[in-house]
């Protein structure tokens, strides 16, 4: 009995485990977010991302730049600036997911 509980549990745990780490954005959410990237994003660093009222976010635009503060910038906003913070819309891993999108480059239209 004691051994059968042990294995419950542990399958539980593992399971939590995982969902916790691969929380990456499902194909529904990825559509969310990248028409979130269009239309809000787009609204200030243009619609093809080429810069706006923000700098450009293009593939070569963010070349060399870091990826950790490129999240840190999405999820906090840059103070004394337009750019917002998205923590509040948006969860970690979108984050995560749409800065990547933007290091791999958003394809041509
Ligand atoms: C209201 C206008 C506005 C919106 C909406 C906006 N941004 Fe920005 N963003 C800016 C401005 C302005 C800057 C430049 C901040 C500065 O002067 O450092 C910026 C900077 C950035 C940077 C840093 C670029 C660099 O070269 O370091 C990233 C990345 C970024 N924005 C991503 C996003 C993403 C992703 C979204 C949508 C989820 C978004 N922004 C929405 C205005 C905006």
């Amino acid at each position: 009995m004691e051994r059968h509980n042990t294995a419950i549990s542990m399958a539980t745990l593992l399971f939590a485990f995982s969902s916790c780490v691969l929380a990456a954005p499902d194909n529904q959410r990825q559509a969310q977010l990248q028409h979130l990237l269009d239309q809000d994003c787009g609204a200030c660093h243009g619609l093809y991302l080429t810069g706006g009222l923000g700098p450009p976010l293009t593939h070569e635009a963010l070349a060399g730049k870091s990826r950790d503060s490129l999240i840190a910038t999405v999820t906090l906003g840059r103070p004394g600036s337009a750019m917002p913070g998205w923590a509040a819309l948006l969860a970690p891993d979108d984050i995560r997911w749409l800065v990547d999108r933007l290091l791999q480059g958003k394809p041509a239209p």
